[in-house]
């Protein structure tokens, strides 16, 4: 198993985020996360990613125990992440912010360049304009594009598709099968449970902080109380 997140408890404060969530993803899946608004979706790849501490429990990558390894040495183990809300440096110009994502990276970082310029081309027309001046679409693909300049074996994905225009979350969903395809490890957070089903292997279901199902993702899409709570319901609109 590539990631093994065992039982976790996160809190923020006093107020518990996570409640002994567990779940796997295991090399060349795309395994999404669906729940609702304040689930605990963005803690998990936080907590994964070392931005947040658990409380207890445990998260195995590549069979080593990670829970108290800091978060710049997750991303060299090859923990990659593109946070929620994109988060890119609007003073910045695009390369120089993907750049930013290879930072942590010693060798040459050309051939990773090269291949998010491929995935991406709209990112290499625009290389030199600042990511502020970038529209939603491009900004979102710019932080896909940082997390990939690490190199990742496991991409975390926080709600690329937020705030998108129908056209571009097509896009965005078939860039991510395109990643996976080339052999990255997808873990995918997502409110558009439709699209996210539709492209995963596998999914678990989050809800106020607890996994209350997972199965293969295309039975969930097809779950009656999957389709009720999160893909409005009706199985013959969709
Ligand atoms: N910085 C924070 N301080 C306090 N509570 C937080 C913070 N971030 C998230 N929470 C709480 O933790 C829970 C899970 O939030 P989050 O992981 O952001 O959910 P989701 O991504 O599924 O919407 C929510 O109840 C939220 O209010
Ligand atoms: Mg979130």
């Amino acid at each position: 198993m590539l990631l093994e997140v065992q039982g976790i408890n996160v809190h923020y404060g006093k107020i518990a985020a996570l409640k002994g969530v567990s779940l796997e993803v295991d090399e060349g899946e795309i395994v999404t996360l669906i729940g609702a608004n304040g689930a605990g979706k963005t803690t998990t790849l936080k907590t994964i990613s070392g931005l947040r501490p658990l409380t207890s429990g445990a998260i195995r990558f590549k069979g080593q125990d990670i829970s108290k390894v800091p978060g710049h040495k997750r991303v060299i183990l090859g923990i990659g992440q593109s946070p929620e809300g994109r988060g890119i440096f609007p003073g910045m110009t695009v390369l120089e912010n993907l750049m930013m994502g290879a930072y942590a990276r010693k060798d040459d970082v050309s051939k990773q360049l090269e291949e998010v310029f491929e995935l991406f081309p709209r990112l290499a027309e625009r290389k030199s304009q600042f990511g502020g001046t970038m529209s939603g679409g491009e900004q979102q693909m710019l932080t896909i594009g940082r997390a990939l300049m690490t190199n990742p074996s496991v991409l975390l994905l926080d709600e690329p598709s937020m705030g998108l225009a129908p056209l571009l979350i097509q896009q965005i969903f078939e860039i991510i099968q395109t990643i996976n395809a080339r052999g990255t490890t997808v873990l995918l957070v997502e409110q558009n449970a439709q699209q996210a089903l539709s492209i995963a292997h596998r999914a678990y279901v989050l809800e106020t902080g607890m996994v209350v199902k997972s199965a293969p993702a295309q039975e969930l899409l097809h779950d009656p109380a999957v389709r009720a709570a999160y893909l409005g319901g009706d199985l013959g609109l969709h």
